[in-house]
């Protein structure tokens, strides 16, 4: 009947969506791609339950096509009879393995439907591990900097795949941004490392991001400066507002306050 894509969240269990689990719960089988997937995903299913795919590590074209034909032809069948679900880390949609497997799945067998169930990308958790403020209107862009690699151009970057940080680190900091690194956000069993350290990150570690900011490239929102209010004014403020909705007006109330009244 139908293949889900689950998005397990960044590796804590508790971060996987309600819906992620309850079609975790109820599949036929949960095919994981790997080691830290498949920890979370054991969390929620049973040994029985758990399918085996087998990966090669490698970046050779025909082999990876290969490898995604055997992964396809093994659970198109339990997809087509009943339920499967094929976890990932994070989302199944943000450079993620899900998309070699819906290529090949919607190539090779159309009769099975295909749903994703979205997680909590790293590309968002990084926002809360780093404590940092991602404020509506700005840019953000995604890339990858593996074995050194610095993308520049952006005033604001998220870095997947940062092997070499101290290489990384040292041509991002050239080009002018601030960076922060993390390694192992929110995954269970493991340690969690913020640091703006390169040195301390310099053991090459595939779960790692960076963060990267031009400096002053932030625009004060709304509520960074109240001026000389304090939580007594902002009562009093509250009350007036309340008033003012209840007779109909808070429009033309909150209008007034945006304007300086
Ligand atoms: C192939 S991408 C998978 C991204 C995943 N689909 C997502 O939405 O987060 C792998 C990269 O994601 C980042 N990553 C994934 N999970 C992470 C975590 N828990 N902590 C830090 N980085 C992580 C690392 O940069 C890693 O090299």
């Amino acid at each position: 009947m139908t293949l889900y894509g689950v998005g397990l969240g960044p590796g804590d269990s508790e971060l996987i969506t309600v819906k992620g689990r309850s079609v975790l719960e109820s599949a036929d089988v949960v095919y994981t791609p790997g080691r830290l997937s498949r920890g979370v995903a054991e969390e929620y299913v049973s040994e029985s339950q758990l399918g085996d795919l087998d990966f090669p590590m490698t970046r050779d074209e025909d082999e990876l096509r290969r490898a995604w034909k055997a992964a396809a032809a093994e659970i198109a069948p339990t997809a087509r009879e009943g339920t499967a679900a094929f976890v990932t880390l994070g989302d199944p949609n943000v450079y993620s393995t899900f998309g070699h497997l819906r290529r090949t799945v919607e190539r090779f067998y159309p009769a099975v439907e295909l749903e994703v169930v979205p997680g909590v990308s790293t590309v968002t958790a990084f926002a809360t591990a780093f404590g940092v403020e991602i404020t509506a209107g700005s840019e953000l862009v995604l890339r990858e900097a593996d074995r050194g690699a610095a993308p520049i151009g952006p005033d604001r970057l998220v870095l997947f795949k940062v092997t070499d940080v101290p290489t990384t680190h040292e041509k991002l900091t050239e080009a002018g941004y601030d960076v922060v690194y993390g390694r192992r956000l929110f995954m269970d069993g493991h340690e969690t490392v913020v640091t703006d350290d390169p040195e301390a990150l310099a053991e090459r570690d595939y779960y790692t991001v960076a963060y990267a900011e031009k400096p002053g490239t932030d625009e004060a929102p709304a509520t960074a400066a109240f001026g000389t209010e304090t939580e007594a004014d902002g009562g009093a403020i509250g009350d007036q507002l309340a008033a003012a909705e209840s007779a109909g007006d808070g429009e033309a109330y909150r209008d007034g306050e945006a304007q300086g009244r």
